[in-house]
């Protein structure tokens, strides 16, 4: 006798960021099998998105975000594994326009109550993030923490312009080191000590290493794993490193040159090293 096994379809998750940041959210969605079928967009052809005015990303998101919608359908989660995305789409447009009509999952608010969490058992905490000039100059990380009643004692936003290139591998900017040994001197001289630092861009991730050596004895807040959280809870799925679940299909994107962006996949998405890149 023959069976048919009518198999439920994955639900569909859109992942995207102005390049390879995101995939750092990506490893983490991977090594936790969350049965999803995940689109990755790297939006590189207008990377960087940190130095440009909050208007033109806007606009340039809801035209993106309208395409995502048209080959996807409506109502597909859209995961904004950005800081800078989030800050535009999430957060100010929300005070200066009608909250946006998009699904989106942004990811400054969980950061923030990861912090809000573990603030319980601290006074007033000396806290700096590390970020685009778009995300400090928006100040949506101390407003949010103070939305949430979290006492800051001192607050450090630090601009890090030309790192989210230079971690691409970007000829035209400094090397990461250089930039770094510069970007962090206002951490390094801190009058206070710091009780963490967040890596506000989630470009920053992939040189938490670089970051860790020049501010020792420093907690580092990284996003991808509350980022994960958050996806996974958004569509009902338990979040366990225990897992045995079989991944769905990814499928990596960029608006720029496929070529370009297929050469970093070894490099940022390791678990995938060999996954096609393909045009959108
Ligand atoms: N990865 C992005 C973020 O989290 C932005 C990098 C860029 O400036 O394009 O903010």
């Amino acid at each position: 006798m023959m069976t048919i096994a009518f198999m439920t379809p994955l639900p569909t998750c859109i992942l995207m960021d102005s390049g390879v940041g995101g995939l750092s959210v990506l490893n983490t969605l991977l090594s936790l099998k969350l049965p999803l079928n995940i689109h990755y967009i790297a939006d590189t052809a207008f990377m960087p998105y940190g130095s440009k005015s909050v208007p033109v990303l806007r606009d340039h998101l809801t035209t993106l975000f309208s395409q995502f919608e048209a080959r996807w359908g409506k109502g597909v989660p859209i995961a904004l594994c950005c800081n800078t995305a989030s800050v535009v789409m999430a957060h100010l447009s929300w005070e200066l326009t009608a909250k946006p009509s998009f699904s989106l999952l942004d990811i400054i608010t969980p950061t923030v109550d990861s912090i809000s969490g573990w603030h319980q058992t601290k006074k007033a905490i000396t806290l700096g993030v590390l970020a685009t000039e778009l995300t400090i100059q928006s100040t949506v990380y101390p407003q949010l923490l103070a939305q949430r009643q979290v006492a800051i004692n001192q607050f450090y936003g630090v601009p890090c312009p030309q790192l989210a290139a230079s971690i691409e591998g970007q000829a035209e900017v400094p090397s990461v080191p250089l930039l770094l040994d510069t970007l962090l001197l206002p951490l390094q001289q801190a009058q206070h000590p710091l009780d963490a630092v967040i890596l506000g861009c989630t470009h920053y991730q992939f040189v938490a290493d670089d970051i860790q050596r020049r501010l020792p004895q420093v907690p580092l807040i990284s996003q991808s794993v509350v980022m994960a959280e958050k996806i996974a809870s958004a569509f009902g799925l338990p979040f366990s490193e225990e897992t045995t679940n079989d991944c769905g299909l990814v499928t990596l994107w960029t608006t720029g040159s496929p070529e370009a962006f297929q050469s970093l996949i070894p490099k940022f998405l390791p678990l995938l090293p060999s996954a096609k890149v393909q045009s959108f």
